[in-house]
């Protein structure tokens, strides 16, 4: 499959980019190398014929066309975040327009394409968030969060 990996440079989002490589797909990595960016966590991947880094941002949608019909992937993961709970406290400004508006102008550019592609079915886009939406867990380890646990968030970043 060729995939979209956004935030690829990121702490999570590298490792998938080097998963996803070393299973045979081909990796478009579109990151806009914030300070939390490590490209070195990609250094392994970078020369393999199937790496692309893109270097953009999801809070650019014209940016975000571009890659679409460029790189015309099958499936997106979608990793960049502001992800610190402390700067989400301190400044929680980047947090919505990354989290939320950059992941919207996502969605939108992911449907824009599908759409011109014909809308195949197999296409997917996975969004990578976090279990910190459904806030804290007792100590007790037999508690787990379900898909039905309802929302609880308790920083900027969560919500
Ligand atoms: N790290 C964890 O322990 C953890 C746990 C649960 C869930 N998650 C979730 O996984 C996802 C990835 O987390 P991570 O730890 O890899 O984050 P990270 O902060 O290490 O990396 C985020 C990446 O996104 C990129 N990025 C940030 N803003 C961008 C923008 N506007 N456009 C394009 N790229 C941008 C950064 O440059 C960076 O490479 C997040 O949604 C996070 O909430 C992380």
């Amino acid at each position: 499959m060729r995939l979209l990996i956004t935030g690829g440079a990121g702490f999570i989002g590298s490792a998938v980019v080097r998963l996803a490589i070393a299973r045979g797909h081909e990796v478009i990595n579109l990151d806009a190398l914030t300070y939390a960016a490590c490209l070195e966590n990609v250094a392994s991947v970078a020369q393999s014929p199937l790496y692309t880094f893109v270097h953009a941002d999801i809070r650019d949608r014209a940016a975000l066309d571009r890659v679409f019909a460029a790189h015309t992937p099958d499936a997106v993961l979608h990793l960049a975040a502001e992800s610190h709970v402390d700067r989400s406290i301190d400044g929680p400004g980047t947090f919505v327009e990354t989290n939320i508006t950059g992941t919207y102008n996502l969605l939108e550019a992911a449907r824009g394409y599908w759409q011109a592609q014909g809308r195949p079915e197999s296409f997917r886009f996975q969004h990578i968030s976090t279990d910190e939406v459904y806030g804290s867990l007792p100590a007790d380890p037999m508690v787990k969060f379900t898909e039905d646990t309802p929302y609880d968030p308790r920083s900027p970043y969560s919500a």
